[in-house]
């Protein structure tokens, strides 16, 4: 997806007030230029959250959450970045700037706004269907499986007709085409046939993909209407009929419930599960975040999208063969993409449908979540023989390859289970995953005494010149000192430096936040903008001016005393060098202690 230009960008931000986006969900409380409210993101009851209107960021004194306007729809919302962008846009009428410039953009996004009404439509023809004598075997079917009206309307679940083209009819006479119903996959097109020695001619026909099954509408967190997956109502094969990869769907990219799962807020973690009625059926005994990949193993993409939605993710998959093949290719994914796992083992190969109406909600609260590890160990322990030297021996060999990455206090666990089923050592067993602990403590690092002395002064210091870099940012933020009050020299803190730079290009304190790579800089450089300062302009300039000098004394100080250190080491022109330099950091020293008031 193209970039957005950032002149169109800045305009998006300058016209979306974020006083106002921000009252769309909050109620805020003025004082000064800030205003105050109850933070959407973390449960409060007294006030902590603040949008600055000056500098259009908001920041949560709890929680620390933090950004901008764009910010803060991509978390209310749960959108990306474009899609926040795009919903912001859209609200302020604004033209997303692609469509101005692109006929084929525009076309596309025209047929996919066409597909996804069409989908929409045939997803209430379905849901309404299922409540008429057409759809009677169809609710009997739902029913007939446990499930509630209640669970029936929040999945939107459907019936498609035993009819070779009722939605076909439907679908075209609300005015689309039958091309735009074969491209979103609701409408099979069987073409004309001459005449063979054998069968007379077959005229074109079209005719309903979905036939005589209950329909599980896959929509996505923004509420389109993707895809179906339809279930017979007996054993009739295909089990699952599933809308293929269409202009709208990519089963690889999106979870199905992704739409409910979206509105739930402060989930500790998701359930992924395999299957469609394992969703609903786990939603309708009070698991909270459930989802199910559609019919694939777990993508990269849909991993991400998890993360989206809650920070671990509990694999919960059947209890059969293949449902624990995939649980290994989903915790490989879900390392790989930096995701804490559990894995739900479900007994007696059970699926969690049928799981939970055996055992209820209570004895799905008693499964443990087992870490990756444990789950790993296990899968291991069944294949090989424990009972014989040999399969023990190969059995922690193929256990320390699992704990390899573990860090000390979580492998201490499971290296105490290891020794008590393969008998080995402490010691071989740490030899083995390549952990090798000393017995005494590391010795320091050879380094020059010089280079210590001076790094153990530092830290204290360094700690208060860091603080002054953050106060000087805080200032500059205010918009209201000359960028040239400071230098770039004067930040050695990476973050701020780059900050100060972009500050002084002119760059706006949102777009700064916009721009950070995670949460926890998010935070810190919103913090730091929206620090409260005076309102006076020579106040701050004078603070300014505190702060830099503080810094630039420490830092003069610091490389006096560096040189000063290997002063005697040097000889010649080398050591009368270095003492010109003193010389000059020390003439250099007075004149910024004079300076300070
Ligand atoms: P399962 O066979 O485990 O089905 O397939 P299930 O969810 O337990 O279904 P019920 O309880 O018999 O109704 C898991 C998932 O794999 C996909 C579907 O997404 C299904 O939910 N699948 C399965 C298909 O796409 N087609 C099939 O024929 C079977
Ligand atoms: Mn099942």
């Amino acid at each position: 997806m193209a970039r957005f230009p950032s002149a169109w960008l800045d305009e998006l931000r300058a016209r979306a007030d974020i006083v106002q986006i921000v009252s769309g969900y909050v109620t805020l409380k003025r004082n000064g230029h800030r205003y105050w409210g109850l933070c959407p993101f973390h449960g409060e009851k007294t006030a902590s959250f603040s949008v600055d209107s000056e500098r259009q960021l908001y920041y949560c004194f709890g929680c620390k959450a933090s950004g901008s306007v764009i910010q803060f729809v991509m978390d209310m919302e749960r959108l990306e970045f474009p899609e926040a962008v795009k919903h912001l846009a859209d609200q302020l009428h604004m033209p997303l700037p692609q469509m101005e410039e692109d006929p084929d953009y525009q076309r596309r996004r025209t047929q996919r706004d066409r597909l996804l009404s069409a989908n929409k439509e045939a997803a209430r023809f379905f849901h309404q269907t299922l409540f008429t004598p057409a759809g009677k075997p169809m609710l009997d079917y739902l029913k007939g499986r446990g499930l509630t009206d209640s669970v029936i309307r929040k999945f939107g679940l459907g019936a498609a007709p035993n009819s070779w083209d009722a939605l076909t009819k439907h679908l075209t006479e609300q005015g689309y085409t039958q091309e735009e119903l074969r491209l979103v996959g609701l409408t099979v097109i069987r073409e004309a046939e001459p005449a063979t020695e054998n069968s007379p001619a077959k005229p074109r026909r079209a005719y309903d993909m979905f036939r005589n099954r209950a329909i599980f509408p896959i929509i996505d967190q923004y509420g389109n209407v993707l895809a179906f997956g339809g279930r017979a109502l007996g054993n009739v094969q295909p089990k699952y009929l599933n809308t293929s990869d269409t202009p709208v769907f990519n089963k690889r990219l999106g979870v199905y419930a992704a739409n409910l799962l979206r509105k739930e807020r402060h989930l500790d973690h998701v359930v992924l599960v395999e299957g469609y009625m394992d969703v609903v059926a786990l939603t309708q005994f009070g698991v909270p975040g459930v989802c199910a990949t559609l019919g694939t193993a777990l993508t990269p993409e849909q991993a991400k999208l998890l993360k989206r939605f809650a920070p671990k993710v509990y694999i919960s998959y059947d209890g059969d063969s293949a449902g624990q093949n995939a649980i290994l290719r989903g915790l490989d994914i879900l390392k790989a993409e930096g995701i804490p796992a559990r894995v739900l083992d479900f007994p007696d190969g059970l699926d969690p449908d049928e799981f939970i109406r055996r055992d209820g909600l209570e004895g799905f609260k008693k499964l443990p979540a087992l870490t990756p590890e444990t789950y790993r160990m296990r899968r291991l322990k069944t294949q090989y023989d424990l009972s014989s030297p040999e399969g023990r021996t190969e059995y922690a060999r193929a256990c320390a390859k699992v704990l390899q990455d573990l860090e000390p206090v979580e492998l201490e666990t499971h290296l105490q289970e290891l020794m008590l089923q393969t008998g080995f050592t402490r010691d071989v067993l740490l030899a083995q995953i390549g952990v090798s602990l000393p017995k005494t403590a590391a010795p320091p690092p050879a380094a020059a005494p010089v280079q210590r002395v001076s790094y153990r002064r530092r830290s204290a210091e360094e700690n208060e010149d860091l603080r002054a870099q953050e106060l000087l940012i805080s200032l500059l933020g205010t918009g209201q000192l000359p960028v040239d009050i400071a230098e770039q020299e004067d930040f050695d803190d990476p973050l701020l430096k780059s900050i100060y730079i972009d500050l002084s290009s002119g760059r706006s304190p949102a777009s700064l936040v916009e721009e950070q790579p995670d949460e926890p800089s998010r935070a810190r450089v919103s913090k730091l903008l929206l620090t409260p300062m005076s309102e006076s302009r020579d106040q701050l300039i004078r603070m300014a001016q505190d702060c830099l000098n503080a810094m630039r004394i420490r830092r003069t100080q610091a490389r006096i005393q560096a040189i000063m250190h290997t002063i005697n080491t040097l000889s010649g022109d080398e050591k009368k060098a270095a003492m010109t330099e003193v010389q000059s950091l020390n003439a250099n020293l007075n004149r910024l202690k004079s300076a300070r008031t």
